[in-house]
């Protein structure tokens, strides 16, 4: 049976502009034989609305200026019923039931756990991690202390939350120069810096606060960054290994996504088979530890002597049809439109057998 697919984009975030580009992307893949479309947009001021696939977004082609469209219908929220899930404000029309939510928010709001939390008050099934897993991959401390306990490496860091403050003297005799200053629970390097001396210290930490409350200083690490797709529930799969190959002085913003003649990436990375295999399975394991269901990307650092070290993992990544999270189920034998098909039905598995559950004492 056809499922009924919502697709929800923008939001909030300093990546609102990649999102409009992944839903883009999946709206033109999604084999319309397995299900029918649901578009919803979020709009800078946190507006939900839901839009028509004919007018959805402007300047399409136009990733620095890619937008909503003006056409879209202020929907209400329905928590709790087993009836209307979305109703649009001005004319009181229900949206059609979802079955299930893709979503495509990538950053803070989408990413953090929030969205996965007001749709299971929604009871409605969600493509990747759920509340938990997403709340832990989005602070790069958490994701960073659970992966430490679990043996698994990650870069010498220390952190401050606002208000705290630790000198450059010390703090590059703890960590060594360069140093990286980051918000917690950024994406897509905002508010990241690398620090070589006094003054970018203090400019580093300026500008990290200005993100977030909580700030990591993190040691330098001089290695090759790779990137693994991993991908299922209970039983996950992993694909091969890609690699950033940034030209810049580390893989900044307008590398990602607006200037990308600056950075190149290598699928499969050039890496030996068994170091590969190693790197592979860190990123299961990782999965694991931090609570990771349907999807995620974990980056890695791997570095001359071949240390494995995680930098981050990201649960909603890049969804368009050239960012690393497709690519690499590509190279790997699954096929864009294959891969949404596949988190959309581990999606469904993962809500039914939540419902399967006990959710009450039976005396
Ligand atoms: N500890 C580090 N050592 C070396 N390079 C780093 C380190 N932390 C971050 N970088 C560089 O900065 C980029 C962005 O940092 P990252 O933590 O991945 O932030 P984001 O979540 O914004 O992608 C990385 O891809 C890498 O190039
Ligand atoms: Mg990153």
């Amino acid at each position: 049976m056809k499922k009924s697919v919502a697709i929800v984009f923008g939001g909030q975030s300093s990546e609102h502009e990649v999102s409009l580009q992944s839903a883009r992307n999946v709206v033109n893949a999604i084999d319309r034989n397995h299900c029918y479309l649901t578009l919803i947009g979020i709009d800078k001021q946190g507006h939900w609305l839901r839009f028509d696939e004919r007018d959805y977004l402007q300047n399409a082609d136009d990733p620095a200026h890619i937008k909503l469209s003006e056409s879209g219908r202020l929907l209400s929220l329905i928590p709790g019923t087993k009836g209307p899930q979305f109703v649009e404000v001005d004319t009181g029309l229900e949206a059609p039931r979802i079955d299930v939510v893709f979503p495509l928010i990538h950053g803070s709001s989408g990413e953090d756990g929030s969205l996965q939390g007001l749709l299971r008050l929604l009871d409605i099934p969600c493509v990747g991690p759920d509340v938990l897993g997403s709340a832990v991959c989005m602070d790069k401390d958490v994701t960073k202390r659970l992966l430490r306990d679990a043996g698994i490496a990650v870069a010498p860091f220390a952190v401050l939350h606002r208000g705290e403050s630790v000198d450059f003297v010390s703090v590059s005799a703890q960590l060594g120069l360069p140093l990286f200053v980051k918000p917690a629970s950024q994406g897509s390097s905002v508010g990241v810096s690398k620090v070589t001396d006094e003054a970018s210290y203090a400019a580093a930490l300026k500008l990290a606060f200005d993100y977030d409350n909580k700030v990591l200083l993190e040691q330098g690490i001089v290695g090759r960054e790779v990137e693994c797709a991993v991908l299922g529930n209970h039983e996950p799969q992993v694909s091969v290994c890609g690699e950033v190959v940034a030209n810049d002085e580390f893989y900044a913003y307008d590398t990602k996504y607006l200037n990308d003649g600056q950075a190149r990436i290598a699928i499969p990375a050039e890496l030996p088979p068994d170091l590969a295999d190693e790197v592979r399975e860190v990123a299961l394991r990782a999965y694991r530890v931090l609570g990771c269901a349907g999807l995620s990307r974990v980056d890695f650092f791997v570095t001359e002597a071949r240390e494995i070290i995680i930098n981050e993992v990201n649960t909603l990544p890049g969804f368009t049809s050239i960012s690393m999270y497709p690519k690499l189920w590509q190279a790997s034998g699954l096929s864009y439109p294959q891969l949404i098909d596949r988190l959309i039905v581990l999606a469904l598995e993962r809500a039914e057998e939540m419902r399967g559950l006990k959710t009450e004492v039976v005396l």
